[in-house]
């Protein structure tokens, strides 16, 4: 075993060490879908006059294999990351990979690069495909030509595998995404829109920025790579809430799983918007208990503070709450098998050759 695989696999960090191969599809208007091969991890030469640096399309998505109690390894919904995947693709004006594609391309790159999966709870091989305007061009027009690139990267959670909680400022002068705009897409310019915003937040003092709304200013609807929820406390006990998907917030999956969990859990939730005031306001009156991020990358990470206009409140005593525990704890036993798969997320990595039958090696 190499010295950087021994070190990746001891302490993978996120996303710190990337493995030995990529897998790359290409799409050209006149010869349709190609590729599919596993390739070494390199370098790309591009030409600058390439769509991508221009106009920016570009799009990605983030999901994870992760090892199951027999030794083998699955990956945590696939089929709805593809359509994901699609869906940003058309907001984009791009061509739209078919999801067996995109599904058996993760599986390929997963089962060649199954020696770089960590095994501990939490812990995964991160797939990050990459799909970018590669036609040299400068008329403003969508491409003839796109490049999918799959990479892989052994990983801890984002914000690490203790689950400290993160603090929040949410964005008073700069907005995310307006219905109608791209906020729904994972496409690149999304990301550089969001760093100045979270910078302001980090040099205050705050891990993330969160978003309100582009219109009133006032509806909470999600960090720069997290969707968020909220647990309150009434008379008749705890619910949940998330802000609605309507166009402006990414449909997290992971966010989707918590729903069901959540339900299968018995927990009380519901999809509806919350006031940033209210929000601030329940966590000084108690009403607010817990906060909680969620994402594919950092899985399930409580958030023990949140400040807008000034206020800066503790949520709960500042700590991890039940809820978000007891969330966590499921989520990552479904995605390791620990806990039956009721929801059908998990799909085999193809091992004992299987991938060898489907992929040609260059
Ligand atoms: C802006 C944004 N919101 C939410 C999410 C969470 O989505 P998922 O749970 O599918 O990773 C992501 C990550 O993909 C994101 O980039």
């Amino acid at each position: 075993m190499s010295d950087v695989l021994t070190q990746a696999l001891k302490d993978p960090g996120f996303c710190q060490f990337h493995t030995d191969r990529t897998v790359v599809v290409d799409w050209d208007a006149e010869t349709g879908w190609s590729g599919g091969s596993l390739e070494p991890y390199g370098s790309t030469v591009m030409d600058p006059a390439s769509l991508v640096f221009h106009y920016g399309q570009a799009i990605f998505e983030g999901l994870k294999a992760y090892r199951q109690p027999d030794g083998s390894a699955a990956l945590f919904r696939p089929a709805d990351h593809a359509r994901r995947m699609r869906r940003s693709a058309w907001r984009l004006a791009m061509t739209e990979m078919p999801a067996d594609l995109f599904t058996r391309a993760c599986a390929d790159l997963a089962a060649a690069e199954d020696h770089w999966i960590p095994g501990a709870l939490g812990q995964s091989l991160y797939i990050r495909p990459i799909m970018l305007a590669t036609e040299p061009q400068l008329g403003l027009r969508a491409s003839h030509r796109y490049r999918c690139t799959f990479l892989a990267y052994p990983a801890d959670p984002c914000f690490g595998r203790d689950f400290r909680p993160i603090s929040v400022m949410a964005a008073k002068d700069m907005v995310r995404a307006v219905r109608g705009g791209t906020g729904e897409a994972k496409c690149a310019g999304n990301y550089a829109a969001s760093l100045l915003a979270r910078g302001e937040a980090v040099a205050d003092g705050y891990d993330e920025v969160l978003w309100l709304d582009g219109v009133e200013r006032r509806w909470v609807e999600e960090l720069s790579g997290m969707n968020v929820f909220f647990v309150w406390r009434d008379a008749d006990g705890v619910r949940l809430t998330t802000p609605p998907c309507q166009g402006t917030i990414v449909r997290g999956i992971t966010r989707d799983s918590l729903l069901t969990l959540a339900r299968d859990l018995g927990l009380p939730v519901a999809e509806e918007p919350t006031a940033i005031d209210d929000a601030v306001e329940g966590a000084r009156s108690g009403r607010l208990v817990e906060m909680f991020a969620c994402g594919t990358a950092a899985v399930v990470v409580p958030v023990g503070r949140v400040a807008f206009d000034g206020r800066d409140r503790t949520i709960g005593d500042g700590g991890e709450g039940p809820v978000t525990a007891r969330l966590r704890q499921a989520l990552i036993e479904v995605q390791h098998g620990v806990r039956p798969d009721e929801h059908g997320w998990l799909m085999p990595v193809p091992g004992d050759g299987a991938t060898a039958r489907t992929t040609t090696e260059r």
